[in-house]
């Protein structure tokens, strides 16, 4: 009996051993029909370290998940993305990467925290709550900055 199993699970890891053989021989990523010409690779989930040199702050670090912002468009966020080459950091040298000022454009603590910018965190989140008010739904959580959805303090 118990060989009949050792038998059958050797001849099973065989079998999927040379159907993931086959896929390999033909680059492995992707279904047959797909002939890539150029593909992107992006973290699924993150947290943000923050850049040695930032602002001070006692709220807790950020984790963004992509997946939860799956209906926004690349270029919305990534806005001087040009659609093909490498997508780039926020505090990217000539982006946000002034780290000691808020209120500057090109600060690092605006490109989350503009009110007024529809592709900042804070501001689109804000812009998304006055719909869902609208509409009776949870709106999404944006205060205290010490405990919300985004700066969730840590137990
Ligand atoms: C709601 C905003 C938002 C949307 C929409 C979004 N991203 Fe991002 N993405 C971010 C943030 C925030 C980071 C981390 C910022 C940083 O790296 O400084 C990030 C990081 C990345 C990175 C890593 C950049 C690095 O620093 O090396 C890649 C690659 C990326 N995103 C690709 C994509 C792709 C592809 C899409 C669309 C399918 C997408 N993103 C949609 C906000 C967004
Ligand atoms: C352009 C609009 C937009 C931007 C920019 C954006 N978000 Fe969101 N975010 C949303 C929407 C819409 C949802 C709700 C998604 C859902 O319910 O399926 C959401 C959900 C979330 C959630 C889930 C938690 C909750 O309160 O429900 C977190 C956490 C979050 N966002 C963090 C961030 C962070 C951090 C950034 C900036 C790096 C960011 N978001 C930028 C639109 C945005």
């Amino acid at each position: 009996m118990r060989s009949k199993v050792m038998l059958s699970m050797l001849v099973g890891s065989m079998f999927t051993l040379a159907l993931a053989t086959v896929a390999m021989a033909d680059g492995g990523k992707y279904s047959p029909i797909v002939d890539a010409k150029s593909e992107l690779c992006y973290p699924l989930t993150l947290t943000f370290k923050r850049p040695s040199g930032v602002l001070k702050t006692s709220f807790a670090p950020v984790s963004f998940s992509h997946g939860q912002h799956g209906n926004i468009a690349c270029g919305t966020c990534h806005h001087m993305w040009d659609g093909k080459g490498k997508i780039e950091g926020c505090a990217t040298e000539g982006c946000h990467d002034n780290l000691k000022e808020r209120q500057e454009p090109t600060s690092y603590f605006r490109a989350f925290h503009d009110k007024n910018a529809e592709n900042s965190c804070l501001g689109c989140h804000m812009k998304t709550n006055i719909a869902r008010k609208e509409k009776g739904q949870k709106p999404l959580s944006v205060a205290p900055c010490s405990n919300n959805g985004c700066h969730v303090a840590q137990k």
